[in-house]
């Protein structure tokens, strides 16, 4: 098969160093990709948010399959346009994209199938917002409903945080008009965990487990990021929990998409908090996580590209999903300034030492290209990530690789793992 990525991020790098291994590849084709993405793959100039470019290429390199890493092209209808080509996209069409595009469908979705998950209200006036923000007991969380880039939620602590959130989306458009409406909910506490699950629409089949630093500070402190790094498998979703929560999130949300004619198919991405009543939903997402896949990936025994295609031709339930025994953990670099003002351009180097580390992988993020050298350019640069017996194994390959990188702008947490480890954080 001739596979098209759409993505230039680690995560699309995973996608590719895991396609790269299937029997099933013929060629592997990036849009736009990066430097580390260009040792697996062909990368072709474009952008992500160029639907039309994106199929015309498409039929240029006769693809099999389009395989779409980020949420905007999906949002925006890139598995609809293939489609009506005759080209396969995996990826949920427009229509099924607003599990994402919109935190209150999902919502809606949560109250016609019963899905647990937190109380909420939406406000399309600031004013309203703050009249309901003054009859809560407890700070609540305020999200953007559009997409924000993991930048559109602010887990208030107190009440006046969360009037400076409500004034600073609203009125002051920092989020332009993906802030224009805005959602408060309920804070739920307990274990965050990233499940994913492989849809053809009709079936849903758990396809394996993460956790996500979101915080750019160590101690899960300071501003919200993409993802500062992750882990799996998350002791803390036992087999149990992990059923719980396919049986009471991801397949009634599925049977409740199918009921309204707009079934999901692709990977379904449930942020989960595990609170004492059991798995409740924080919000759903219709792509890989990142730092999340490159943990899956490295972790992933199956052939990734059978996957897909067992999703697409609805021959999920027979397909035989296994994973190796050993934890894997990413810890992203990212550049001075992440997330506010990343510094762009450094040089970077030491990457073939990383990689010599046994265990070790490195995946390309926001880096290029410059008169033959590698330099950063973006906020999240590299996810530095490996594999080992146990969690603390795999840290310290990670760790031992991160090392090895030289990078004068660069920074990482060295807490990814902390709780999972049983460590305090430093
Ligand atoms: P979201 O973009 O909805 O995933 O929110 C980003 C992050 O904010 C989540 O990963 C959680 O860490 C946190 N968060 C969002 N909603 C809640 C909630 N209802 N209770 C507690 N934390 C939340
Ligand atoms: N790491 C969280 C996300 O990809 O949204």
């Amino acid at each position: 098969m001739r596979v098209l990525v759409i993505g230039s991020g680690a995560r699309e790098h995973a996608l590719c160093w895991k396609l790269a291994a299937s029997p099933l590849l013929t060629a592997l084709c990036c849009v736009p990709g990066n430097p580390g993405i260009a040792t697996l793959a062909t990368c072709l100039p474009g952008s992500v948010d160029d639907i039309p470019g994106l199929v015309a290429l498409a039929r240029r390199e006769a693809i099999d399959l389009v395989v779409v890493g980020p949420e905007g092209p999906l949002v925006a209808g890139i598995a609809d346009a293939m489609q009506a080509a005759g080209i396969r996209c995996f990826g949920p069409d427009a229509a099924a994209a607003r599990l994402e595009g919109s935190k209150s469908f999902t919502k809606e979705i949560c109250a016609a199938a019963g899905i647990p998950t937190a109380a909420w209200r939406r406000f399309t006036d600031a004013a309203a917002a703050r009249a309901y923000l003054a009859t809560l007991r407890t700070p609540p969380v305020v999200k953007a409903d559009g997409l924000a880039a993991g930048k559109g939620v602010v887990v208030a602590t107190t009440h006046e945080e969360a009037e400076v959130a409500i004034a600073e989306f609203m009125e002051v458009g920092r989020l332009g008009a993906a802030g224009r409406a805005l959602v408060l909910e309920e804070r739920l506490v307990g274990e965050e965990v990233s499940l994913f699950a492989l849809c053809d629409g009709a079936h849903a089949i758990a396809f394996g487990a993460a956790q996500d630093h979101k915080a750019v500070g160590e101690g899960d402190t300071g501003p919200n990021t993409g993802g500062m790094g992750a882990y799996g498998p998350p002791p803390a979703l036992t087999s149990a929990l992990e059923q719980a929560a396919m049986e009471r999130i991801v397949r009634p949300a599925l049977a409740e998409m199918a009921r309204r004619g707009t079934p999901f198919r692709g990977i379904l991405f449930a942020g989960l908090m595990l609170t004492a009543e059991g798995p409740k939903l924080i919000e759903f997402n219709v792509r890989f996580g990142d730092p999340e896949c490159e943990v899956l990936m490295l972790r992933l025994r199956s052939d990734l590209l059978a996957a897909l295609v067992a999703a697409m031709d609805g021959e999920l339930l027979s397909f035989d999903v296994r994973w190796s025994p050993d934890a894997a953990i990413s810890v992203v670099l990212a550049a001075r300034g992440y997330p506010a003002r990343p510094a762009s351009g450094g040089v970077i180097s030491g990457l073939d030492a990383a990689g010599a580390v046994a265990g070790a992988q490195v995946f390309h993020a926001g880096t290029a290209m410059q008169d033959g050298v590698l330099v950063a350019r973006g906020g999240r640069v590299l996810a530095v990530s490996a594999t080992g017996t146990t969690l603390a194994d795999a840290a310290r390959a990670a760790y031992a690789a991160v090392d090895r990188v030289v990078w004068a702008d660069g920074f990482c947490r060295r807490d990814i793992g902390w709780r999972a480890l049983g460590r305090t954080p430093t």
